[in-house]
């Protein structure tokens, strides 16, 4: 059945997979954009109706005559407002059901600032009268892009701890079918993962052999990668965010795997291997 459904940053990673898998099967996709540049350009050629606006300002043109959305926000100040402020518009028109991108280190508790966001954000969702779905994806295959410095080696703070990357493509199918079919889904919070759980030695190895040139995970300390992220010009808050769950990842945190790509999305979900091949391009052009 076709549905009217609302892509909040849809120019980004999880929400530019969402909204062109919801355009292919035929729906009626409205996306959020913050301005008309090249991006919103494709998602218009795409069949995407563009709306105009900042998920901080008025969502109620956004959200007229949607019946369900998708929420992601990056990792900047501002979460909570934006948070409420969807809800409140979703619940002014309507909307019935709400996907929400959080994380797998929000936690009451969570050393992280952002991390302790996204918990009490989750929170908030579940007092609306909207079904809320939360996802809470361990840390995404597109780590591996955006940290690449070009020099073969991966220098992380992470000691021998563990996760099973997960490809944003991945998320979109489940996130598609929870958008299509909200109700089974209503309340329930679904942690995210690849299909292969690894430490960053055995991530390094299997993108050495998928690339065919040496990849070598250094393991390093707090300082050092503070360093590395200033280097990158990143904000103080994702500075912070970044420092705090380099200790939860160490902790186990972000390990384990499960198979909700599969029952949810209907797919096997994309393992290092597959996904760095997919991304070759962009390694070839980016290795020093
Ligand atoms: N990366 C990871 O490893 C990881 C792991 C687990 C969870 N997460 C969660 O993933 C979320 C980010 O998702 P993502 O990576 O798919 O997003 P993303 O690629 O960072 O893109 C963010 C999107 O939000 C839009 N946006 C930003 N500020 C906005 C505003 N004020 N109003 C309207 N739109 C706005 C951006 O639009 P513009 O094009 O205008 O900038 C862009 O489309 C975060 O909440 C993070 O906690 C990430």
């Amino acid at each position: 059945m076709q549905r009217n459904l609302l892509v909040i940053g849809a120019t980004g990673q999880t929400g530019g997979h969402t909204a062109r898998l919801l355009l292919e099967r035929g729906h009626h996709v409205r996306t959020l954009v913050r301005r008309r540049d090249d991006a919103a350009a494709l998602l218009a050629e795409l069949g995407a109706e563009i709306v105009e606006g900042d998920v901080q300002h008025s969502l109620d043109r956004a959200t007229q005559g949607i019946d369900a959305l998708y929420f992601t926000y990056p990792i900047l100040p501002g979460l909570m407002d934006a948070t409420a402020n969807v809800a409140q518009a979703a619940e002014d028109n309507g909307v019935k059901a709400i996907v929400n991108m959080s994380q797998k280190s929000a936690r009451r508790e969570s050393a992280s600032n952002a991390a302790r966001q996204h918990w009490v954000a989750e929170r908030l969702l579940d007092r609306s009268p909207f079904a809320a779905t939360h996802l809470r994806p361990t840390f995404f295959a597109e780590w591996l892009v955006n940290m690449w410095d070009g020099s073969g080696e991966l220098r992380f703070p992470f000691a021998d701890g563990r996760h099973a990357p997960i490809a944003a493509s991945d998320q979109a199918r489940v996130i598609a079918a929870i958008l299509e079919e909200p109700t089974p889904h209503a309340g329930k919070i679904y942690p995210l993962y690849g299909p292969v759980e690894l430490n960053h030695h055995e991530i390094a190895e299997r993108m050495t052999r998928t690339l065919g040139r040496q990849v070598t995970y250094v393991p390093i300390e707090l300082d050092e990668f503070e360093d590395i992220l200033k280097k990158r010009d990143m904000s103080p808050h994702m500075i912070q965010h970044l420092l705090a769950v380099a200790v939860d990842y160490r902790n186990g945190i972000f390990a384990g795997t499960n198979d909700l790509v599969k029952s949810i999305g209907g797919i096997e979900p994309l393992d290092v291997e597959s996904f760095v091949a997919r991304n070759r391009a962009f390694y070839d052009a980016h290795t020093a």
